[in-house]
């Protein structure tokens, strides 16, 4: 593992504290940017199947001259594998396309409840992570209510809920179950997707008090939260900055002042009740 600092989950898995998001990095310029990215120092990858980069992925592990082992590789199975038999399925090919033996971390992408199977796909899950395929298993963009249903129904807690995160949806009770059940939140679109979000004045402020970017300043209120930041970049500049965050400690005021930008989600429509995605 390489000197970021890292969580231990509830199955005992050592997690740096920050990956690095590759929505939209594909083909041999995605190959490239994932190949940067490590060699800029991040240890956590977080694919999925549906961003149809898992041989991308690949590849960049094969290639990229740092062991096996020091990397965690994170891929979702997609909304349209929900079942058990599907799962299994669906985690093979996965597996495939990385050209992995082990994954090392799977989650559900979505949990799609008109569909209402994602028990079902747990199911799979545990029992592919009791094979030794899966070192950890989690979800995403799910509800409380899902996660109790989750424990209640299978008594197995996922490791991680990753969901969108950042100081205009700071999620705070959300994180409060995650807290109350063991789980460790991971943040999507971390930076808000480099929208407005980075010109706000609490951010601006901190980053001159603390000589570093707009983008520093948002990655470590997520640290200082407890959550692991995904920021996607395919450049090698904003990658570097990105992971550049364990230098400087936010104060209170600052994280109180950065909190206080919520409003919600970038997308309405992003609901988890409502979103489905196959
Ligand atoms: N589980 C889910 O449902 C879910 C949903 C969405 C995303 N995700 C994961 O979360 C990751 C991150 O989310 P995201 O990609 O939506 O948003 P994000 O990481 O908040 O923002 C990415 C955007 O910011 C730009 N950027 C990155 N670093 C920057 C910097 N230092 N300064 C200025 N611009 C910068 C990137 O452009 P450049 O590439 O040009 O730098 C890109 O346009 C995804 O890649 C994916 O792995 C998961």
């Amino acid at each position: 593992m390489s000197q970021v600092p890292h969580y231990v989950l509830n199955d005992g898995l050592k997690i740096p504290q920050v990956g690095l998001g590759t929505y939209k990095l594909l083909g041999d310029d995605g190959f490239s940017s994932i190949v940067s990215g490590i060699q800029s120092g991040y240890r956590l990858i977080d694919s999925a199947h549906r961003y149809d980069n898992e041989e991308e992925v690949g590849r960049a592990v094969r290639e990229c001259g740092v062991p096996r082992e020091d990397l965690l590789i994170t891929t979702k199975l997609a909304g349209d594998a929900h079942g058990f038999d599907e799962t299994m399925m669906a985690f093979d090919t996965s597996a495939r396309l990385l050209g992995l033996d082990v994954v090392d971390l799977y989650l559900i992408h979505w949990p799609n409840p008109s569909v209402n199977r994602f028990v079902d796909a747990w199911q799979a899950m545990i029992e592919l992570r009791d094979e030794g395929r899966i070192r950890s298993i989690g979800v995403c963009n799910f509800t409380p209510e899902f996660l109790y249903r989750l424990r209640d129904e299978t008594s197995v807690v996922p490791s991680i809920n990753q969901v969108e995160l950042h100081p205009y949806f700071a999620q705070a009770e959300l994180r409060a179950v995650h807290a109350e059940l063991g789980i460790r939140t991971q943040s999507w679109s971390p930076i808000g997707r480099a929208g407005e979000l980075l010109s706000e004045a609490p951010i601006v402020a901190a980053a001159e008090a603390h000589g570093v970017t707009s983008s520093q300043v948002i990655l470590r209120w997520h640290i200082q939260l407890g959550s692991i930041p995904l920021p996607k970049s395919g450049d090698v500049g904003r990658q570097r900055e990105n992971f550049d965050v364990f230098g400087f400690e936010l104060s209170e005021s600052e994280m109180t002042a950065i909190g206080s930008l919520e409003r919600g989600r970038l997308r309405a429509e992003f609901d988890p009740n409502t979103h489905e995605e196959y």
